[in-house]
């Protein structure tokens, strides 16, 4: 099964990305966890996606559709795979039709999580994710067993960069913006499944293995 969530930061793409590849067994290819990974390492692609991260800003095109097409040619996708936050543009959106049809592949569908952008500042300013596991929490809506303090692996939950406040609104308009556009493509082609992301994490998943189902 080939999937592609999208939704606003903070719509919940990363918290059902996790459900979903446990159940279906498939890649999680996050294009924002990539940038993260690749900033840790202090790679060159760290140093220049920071430098628009850190913003609030998209990565350009070129930068983001490359690691894609790198990471969609690996054996493990063979069988399936979740993109999580890709992609966020038409031209990226092109440039997967593109790559997917030269590797013998189509998206099943597009799994679009609708959030109204008012209630993702709360959303993201409180969010805590695990530095080891990735495991993320809320303060408020998905809070740890023992606060500051991963359930998983014990490890101290920490605050992701990018969601202090002002960055969190500078994300937001930027993808209110491509968002829309977006939308309409993989709404003509068919792909588009809208799910309503403001309601409790495990009804919106509910929802979201109802609508896989039929692909099994
Ligand atoms: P990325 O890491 O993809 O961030 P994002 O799109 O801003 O999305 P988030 O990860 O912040 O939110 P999410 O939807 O995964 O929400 P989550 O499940 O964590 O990208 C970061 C940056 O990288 C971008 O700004 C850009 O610079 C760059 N980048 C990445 N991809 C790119 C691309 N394709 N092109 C160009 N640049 C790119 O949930 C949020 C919080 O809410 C959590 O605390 C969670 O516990 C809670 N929560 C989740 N669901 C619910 C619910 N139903 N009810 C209540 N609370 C909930
Ligand atoms: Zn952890």
């Amino acid at each position: 099964m080939n999937l592609v969530l999208m939704g606003l930061p903070g719509a919940g793409k990363g918290t059902q990305a996790a459900k979903i590849v446990e159940e279906y067994q498939i890649p999680h290819i996050s294009t924002g966890d990539m940038f993260r990974a690749a900033i840790k390492g202090g790679t060159p692609l760290g140093k220049e996606a920071k430098s628009f991260m850190d913003k609030g800003e998209l990565v350009p095109d070129e930068v983001t559709i490359g690691i894609v097409r790198e990471r969609l040619s690996q054996d493990d996708t063979k069988n399936g795979f979740l993109l999580d936050g890709f992609p966020r543009t038409v031209a990226q959106a092109e440039a997967l039709e593109s790559l997917l049809k030269d590797l013998g592949k189509q998206i099943d569908h597009v799994v679009n999580i609708d959030v109204d952008a008012e209630i993702l500042v709360p959303r993201l300013t409180g969010r805590w994710i695990c530095p080891t596991c990735g495991a993320t929490y809320h303060v408020i809506f998905n809070p740890p067993k023992v606060e500051g303090i991963c359930d998983v692996d014990g490890s101290a939950l920490m605050q992701r960069e990018d969601d202090k406040e002002e960055t969190v609104r500078r994300r937001l308009d930027v993808n209110i913006e491509q968002s829309k556009p977006l939308i309409d493509f993989y709404a003509e082609k068919g792909y588009l499944r809208t799910l309503d992301g403001d309601r409790p994490i495990d009804v919106v998943y509910a929802d979201v293995k109802a609508l896989l189902g039929d692909t099994e």
